[in-house]
């Protein structure tokens, strides 16, 4: 039962959507405005914004080119559908192709995530003639019924029926996987081997595609160490299995060095989706492949909302404010500051396992002290002591014992520093 300012709406919110739906803290907070890196109460509490609506609200709240260009879309036209020619949808699919680095794209948009890597499956699966699928584990690709069948992390996993044939592969989850021990290039080459003899004992035939996060999302912010994708496609590649770099946390500079996560990596993929932060709030998502890969599909494919008017001026405003303004850069300079107050942070705490991510992208991992039982009472414990202190965190991990951060690509130093402060300070009340 909640007891606090909005105990009223968070009854309503029970009572009109589903069970599997909860928001997050004990006495839920309700946003009413955003501007810039903080969002606020209707009574004016204000909240530094460190997680952005799960990584999506990407160039501030109310972004003044982003709001400009979608109020004038909206007061043009808000809808055609590719039935029509519109403007903005194709000038957005041509900005796509040309940043994703992949040959002769295509760009199918769509309203979702998970739509995006629905399409990615329908188009290898049907390339390759093959109903199996290569994830990760530890993966989340999206709720679906396709795209539930390649998450790998049970606490999302909402069924196990599927057309599909997955089979999950090691790889980014180093901590808890066989060889926390090894380093980068042993455990990579230790992944590799273990995907080869994979593919030799339980494939059957032509395996269509690998789909993988090139930094996981939901599952904590697991990092590989990098090259690890490239290693893993040489041998994709000798079975002419597709490679998908599900780009819809990791993509548009986020991680700080690279424009793509899959850039760590060496390597194109033969497609890569994205979705969340290219709209900065608007619905928009896609997937990029080779015209070849895409083209196989030979009958009407249609999304009603895919690349409307509305989310393609949002998504080319986002897109060029990130251009403009060298976000990328600054997402490497504020990401290395963010990191090295989290680093000594978690040095003075034995709760903390490890910190990980790239650039914008952190996150630690609590456990119980000394120990390597995952402590989500921990996480929660930082969830709710950060909101004390005025800053919003998220959560996530396989035992949801992972605090994640993800600010605006546009942060400043005196933005990361108060976090930091919020981060300390709560760390400091935790009860080891
Ligand atoms: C890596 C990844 N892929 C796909 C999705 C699904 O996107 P959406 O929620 O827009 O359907 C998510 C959502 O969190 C994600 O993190």
């Amino acid at each position: 039962m909640t007891t606090g300012k909005n105990a009223k709406l968070h009854e309503r919110y029970k009572r009109a959507l589903p069970s599997f739906l909860s928001p997050y803290y004990a006495d839920p907070i309700q946003i009413d405005r955003g501007q810039g890196g903080y969002v606020f109460e209707p009574d004016g509490t204000k909240y530094l914004d460190f997680f952005g609506g799960v990584l999506t609200t990407m160039v501030g709240h109310n972004n003044p080119v982003v709001t400009k260009a979608v109020q004038e879309q909206a007061a043009k036209v808000m809808h055609t559908s590719s039935l029509y020619l519109s403007e903005p949808m194709i000038e957005l699919a041509e900005k796509i192709a040309d940043l994703s680095g992949i040959p002769d794209a295509r760009v199918f948009l769509t309203p979702s995530g998970t739509e995006a890597n629905d399409a990615a499956l329908l188009f290898a699966t049907s390339y390759r003639k093959s109903n199996q699928i290569l994830a990760m584990r530890n993966s989340y690709h999206g709720r679906s019924f396709s795209t539930q069948a390649i998450t790998s992390h049970s606490a999302w996993s909402s069924t196990s029926i599927s057309g599909l044939q997955v089979t999950f592969v090691q790889g980014p989850y180093q901590l808890r996987s066989p060889h926390p021990e090894l380093d980068g290039a042993a455990y990579t080459q230790s992944c590799v081997d273990d995907l080869s003899q994979l593919l030799t004992m339980t494939s059957a035939g032509d395996v269509a595609a690998l789909i993988a996060e090139p930094i996981q999302g939901v599952g904590g912010f697991a990092t590989p160490p990098d090259g690890f994708f490239g290693a893993m496609k040489k041998e994709l590649d000798n079975a002419g299995i597709l490679y998908i770099s599900d780009e819809v946390q990791t993509g548009w500079g986020r991680t700080g060095d690279n424009f793509w996560g899959y850039q760590a990596h060496g390597i194109v993929p033969d497609m890569l989706t994205f979705a969340k932060g290219v709209g900065n709030g608007i619905t928009l998502a896609g997937v990029v492949a080779r015209a070849e890969v895409v083209d196989t599909i030979k009958v009407l494919n249609f999304s009603t909302f895919g690349g409307n008017p509305l989310s393609a001026a949002g998504g080319l405003a986002t897109i060029n404010y990130v251009l403009d303004n060298n976000l990328q850069a600054n997402a490497k300079a504020m990401g290395d500051r963010f990191r090295s107050g989290l680093d000594a942070m978690a040095a003075k705490h034995d709760w903390i396992a490890e910190v990980r991510g790239r650039g914008l992208m952190q996150a630690f991992e609590t456990v119980a002290p000394g120990t390597m039982e995952p402590s989500p009472a921990h996480a929660t414990a930082m969830l709710e002591g950060t909101k004390t202190h005025g800053l919003l965190v998220g959560k996530g991990g396989l035992y949801g014992n992972v605090v994640r951060m993800a600010p605006m690509l546009d942060v400043n130093a005196a933005e990361i520093d108060e976090a930091l402060d919020a981060l300390q300070a709560a760390a400091d009340t935790v009860k080891a």
